[in-house]
């Protein structure tokens, strides 16, 4: 069995990335788990807060369930050209404390969606000085980057565009092809 963390980086009831994610948990091949973190709950980073109150309860909840898992998927929005702010202060509240090694050497890998034509292309390369700086281990032989997004899902945010189902449905066989699993 592979177990897949996924963590989007919207807080959106409506957002097109957390819908992507949920599409690919339902697109996991068998054998392989895709669990959905919830970062709703992470506050903004505060070294006052941290040290006044330690590691907040919602950010050591992923940290174990990224501990527990075989890889760790990022799905991003692009924001200016770059990654989500709110994503982006998830992992950093993730990294500090004992939260730091459980990134080390993790496979990782990292997609997205847009309205626009570039399906946040620059996000996911805006992402790599961090997983680099995390010591993680990219996955670099599948790409996805979801453009036009807005028209590839229904009102209820299922993913009806069989192309891209079909799309996400490998890049999730083969990350997860490339980090095995445990007995
Ligand atoms: C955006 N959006 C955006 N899209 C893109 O492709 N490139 C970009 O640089 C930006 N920049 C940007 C900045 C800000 C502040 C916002 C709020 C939005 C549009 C973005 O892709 C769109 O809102 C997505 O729907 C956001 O993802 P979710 O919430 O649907 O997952």
């Amino acid at each position: 069995m592979t177990t897949i963390l996924g963590l989007s980086g919207s807080l959106r009831r409506a957002s097109l990335n957390t819908a992507l994610l949920r599409a690919g948990a339902q697109l996991a091949p068998p054998g392989v788990t895709l669990r959905i973190g919830d970062i709703r709950g992470v506050p903004v980073y505060d070294g006052d807060l941290e040290a006044e109150s330690g590691i907040p309860a919602a950010v050591t909840a992923l940290t174990d369930a990224l501990a527990a898992a075989d890889g760790l998927l990022l799905v991003t929005p692009e924001y200016n050209n770059g990654v989500p702010g709110v994503l982006k202060n998830t992992l950093d509240w993730m990294s500090r404390g004992p939260g730091l090694e459980r990134f080390r050497g993790k496979p990782v890998a990292v997609i997205g969606a847009s309205p626009g034509a570039f399906g946040t292309a620059h996000a996911q390369s805006h992402w790599l000085p961090v997983l680099r700086s995390l010591a993680m281990r990219p996955w670099f032989e599948g790409r996805l980057m979801v453009s036009r997004a807005g028209g590839l899902f229904d009102a209820q945010g299922r993913l009806t565009d069989e192309a891209t189902r079909a799309r996400l449905a490998d890049f999730i066989a083969g990350f997860a092809a490339s980090i095995g699993g445990r007995p």
